[in-house]
């Protein structure tokens, strides 16, 4: 064979082996490059002790009359916003006596103030903890109180919720103040009025010299394995580098950034905002996310990137067609948890937006990126990603809810295609930051001896599998928790709570699938107390007042004896597959009716009605 024949022989051949194994290995390097590139950025703004703050008051100075914040009918400049949050600064240095390495507990929706109180306190040099504002009595004080906040300042609107707590927020000595100019309790001091007299000029440097990098910004809480809701602590230098998602997904100054997503979350506040205030680009809040006003309010404020969690699009799919659909300017989505079916139906009806999707946690020190167009990937992990931030995917024991380790005690690495648990190295790249004041929650999710005695991971809790070319695909959470309208929930916390109705002796809470929703809803299994009877109505007060609507167990199932384990722990992998269907399991069901206030026998009408998607869950 000539040289020349060998050559155009080879050729074919030599790019059919790169399409084979390489595919993706451009796109792999272009991404790697951005990647190093925004590292290299963090660097530098640590070296030089710059903080999030810095590239606020940056953009304040190259675009102050640009919007930043669109409410409803209100617009606020860059400017207007810097002023706004020195304003807030001097009036809680002033009256709360509010300083430099102090927290200030926030219990507030989605508005302006969200953000501006947040720069105020950067000025300060102060962290602030973002309260859920569906949290009442025991986890309200928890959360509260993990922190180490001696502040609190709420919405007027939330009043219920401060008037329960307020008598032990008192005797522990906390301020407290209502975003408005009165307060109608006794006891919570008002705060706008003191901050409309508050002077607007800049906040000096030395109210703050003593923030770095490992400074806490923001506590941010995440229902965790267990019980009661953890504060993940987000320091100053994970703040500088969460925004790298909204850098490496391409948005600009131009772009207007739709948040329906709630603030106190850190795909709102951390990607959203944190986002936006790297970009100089301008944000749209909302208070509730609607599937009804969504696409006007695109159209409204000319959004050009939208934030999401797989629910969202789920919703907006389900919403009735309308000629209109394809008018709007959104060219891209980023956000997590999309389904393939709705990614395809969500591109075909609503047109061309680029969706980006990630994987990341508030606490998590593992991240992906979907770059390459991968449908229903959650991410890629290419060799450039093992190398910087290594990961594991083990074998876990879904029956026993517990991790397998081989005979030396090591955990055992699953193939590629199998389902394994997501761990991540914990480094200096990668680091783990913890839970605030809960030393044990800390422990507890880092794992000792994986691979070789003395290293050390970051368990996720989340199984995911990867395949042949290096695609992540999420596939569980594993534990206690199940993901709900996007919010986790904590099983043992909602078992806590059904467990207080008087005729319960035990209570079992997991999540089952139900078609058309994204997630698992809230089930619990409950033996009850000798000669005692299921009342359903006592249970619905139990437990309205104590959780979150998206917390409360939708069905009930009524066990003679429950099933544990050898170590004591309830089983509930033969429950979930069982699910709730009136046909197949002869246990007593009852279904939550919040019309009638009141838990209702299940029958087979309620069962099809789910199955067809005609009730609202
Ligand atoms: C949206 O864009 C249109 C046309 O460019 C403009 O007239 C309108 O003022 C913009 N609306 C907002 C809220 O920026
Ligand atoms: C991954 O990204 C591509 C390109 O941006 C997108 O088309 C695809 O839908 C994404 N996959 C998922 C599951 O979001």
């Amino acid at each position: 064979m000539s040289v020349l024949q060998t050559f155009f022989l080879g050729l074919p051949i030599l790019l059919l082996l790169r399409r084979i194994f390489l595919p993706y290995l451009w796109q792999d390097l272009r991404f790697a490059f951005q990647v190093f590139r925004y590292v290299r950025f963090v660097e530098r703004c640590i070296k030089n002790s710059r903080t999030v703050l810095d590239i606020f008051l940056h953009q304040v100075s190259i675009r102050p009359d640009k919007n930043f914040i669109l409410f409803q009918d209100q617009a606020y400049t860059f400017k207007e916003v810097d002023l706004k949050s020195n304003q807030i600064a001097w009036a809680l240095n002033k009256h709360a006596k509010v300083k430099q390495g102090d927290c200030v507990a926030l219990f507030l929706g989605n508005e302006p103030a969200y953000i501006w109180i947040w720069i105020g306190l950067c000025k300060l040099g102060c962290s602030m903890a973002c309260l859920n504002y569906n949290i009442r009595l025991k986890s309200f004080l928890h959360c509260f109180r993990s922190s180490g906040a001696k502040v609190l300042i709420a919405a007027p609107e939330l009043r219920n919720a401060v008037e329960e707590v307020l008598p032990t927020l008192k005797e522990q000595n906390v301020q407290i103040f209502y975003l408005s100019r009165e307060s109608a309790t006794d006891g919570v001091d008002s705060l706008l009025d003191k901050v409309e007299a508050a002077s607007d000029n800049p906040v000096p440097k030395s109210y703050r010299s003593e923030v770095n990098a490992k400074s806490t910004a923001l506590y941010i809480y995440t229902s965790g394995t267990t019980g009661l809701p953890k504060a993940a602590i987000v320091n100053h230098g994970r703040l500088l580098m969460s925004s790298s998602l909204s850098t490496l997904a391409g948005v600009t100054s131009t772009d207007v950034v739709y948040i329906p997503l709630p603030l106190y979350h850190s795909a709102g506040m951390m990607i959203g905002v944190r986002g936006c205030i790297q970009k100089g680009a301008c944000c749209v809040l909302r208070s509730k996310f609607s599937a009804s006003q969504f696409w006007d309010d695109c159209r409204k404020y000319n959004v050009t990137v939208v934030q999401y969690i797989g629910e969202i699009f789920r919703y907006l799919c389900n919403t009735p067609k309308k000629d209109n659909d394809k008018n709007h300017r959104v060219r891209l989505a980023l956000g997590n948890g999309i389904r393939p079916d709705v990614w395809k139906e969500f591109v075909h009806r609503f047109g061309n937006i680029k969706i980006f999707e990630f994987y990341a946690a508030t606490e998590s020190n593992a991240v992906f990126f979907n770059y390459t167009g991968k449908v229903g990937a959650m991410g890629r992990s290419s060799f450039l990603q093992k190398l910087l931030r290594p990961y594991g995917l083990v074998k876990y024991d879904v029956e026993k809810d517990e991790i397998v380790r081989d005979a030396s005690g090591h955990c055992i690495s699953v193939k590629t295609g199998e389902t394994g648990l997501l761990i991540a190295k914990i480094n200096t790249v990668a680091p783990f930051t913890g839970y605030a004041g809960d030393k044990a929650q800390t422990e507890k999710k880092k794992l000792q001896n994986v691979f070789k005695n003395g290293d050390l991971y970051f368990n996720t809790g989340d199984l995911v599998m990867t395949d042949k070319e290096g695609f992540i695909y999420f596939q569980d959470r594993v534990g206690d928790t199940f993901r709900w309208k996007g919010e986790n929930v904590a099983t043992t916390e909602v078992a806590d709570i059904v467990g207080m109705a008087d005729f319960i002796e035990e209570a079992n809470v997991y999540g089952v699938s139900v078609p058309y929703h994204e997630g698992r809803i809230g089930m619990v299994s409950i033996k009850l107390k000798e000669g005692k009877e299921f009342d359903g109505r006592k249970l619905y007060s139990t437990i309205a007042d104590l959780l979150p609507t998206y917390a409360r167990p939708r069905f009930v199932r009524i066990q003679d004896e429950m099933d544990i384990t050898g170590t004591f722990k309830q089983r509930k992998v033969a429950l979930v597959k069982d699910g709730f269907n009136p046909l197949t399991i002869k246990d007593a069901l009852y279904f939550l009716d919040d019309s009638k206030k009141t838990y209702k026998p299940m029958d087979i009408h309620i069962y099809n009605a789910i199955q067809q998607n005609e009730l609202k869950l």
